[in-house]
């Protein structure tokens, strides 16, 4: 009986393992509303989560010219590797993109 508990926890954590790989890759929906601007909406964020791995992503032209692969990785999970967006700050991108990713 002593091993019952230790066996439980190991076996909880491989558990939480696997459902936690299995939902890095969640789906989403944006959902727009206002005009989402590069200079104040986007470049902060990239900033913030992408520029560490993607230098290239700190200038407008690089995130535009990226811009179709840029969202499907955010609305896949995918991007940004190791952490994720609220659902906010998928919005701000997402839309702006779909807005035709305007230099505003
Ligand atoms: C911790 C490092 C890291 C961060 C942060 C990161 N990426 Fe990536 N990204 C990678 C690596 C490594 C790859 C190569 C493919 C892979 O390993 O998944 C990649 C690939 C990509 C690709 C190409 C994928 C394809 O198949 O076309 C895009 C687009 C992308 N990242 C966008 C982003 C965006 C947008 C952000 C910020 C929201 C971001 N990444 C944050 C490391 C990172």
């Amino acid at each position: 009986m002593k091993h019952f508990g230790l066996a439980f926890i190991l076996c909880s954590l491989v558990f939480i393992g696997c459902k936690k790989n299995n939902t890095t890759a969640s789906s989403y929906t944006p959902s727009c509303s206002g005009t989402k601007s590069y200079s104040v909406n986007v470049a902060p964020l990239m900033q913030s989560f992408c520029v560490s791995c993607h230098s290239n992503y700190s200038s407008y032209s690089q995130v535009k010219s990226s811009s179709a692969s840029i969202r499907s990785t955010i609305v896949n999970g995918s991007m940004p590797k190791g952490t994720s967006l609220t659902t906010d700050q998928k919005n701000n991108i997402v839309c702006w993109i779909d807005a035709g990713a305007p230099n505003n």
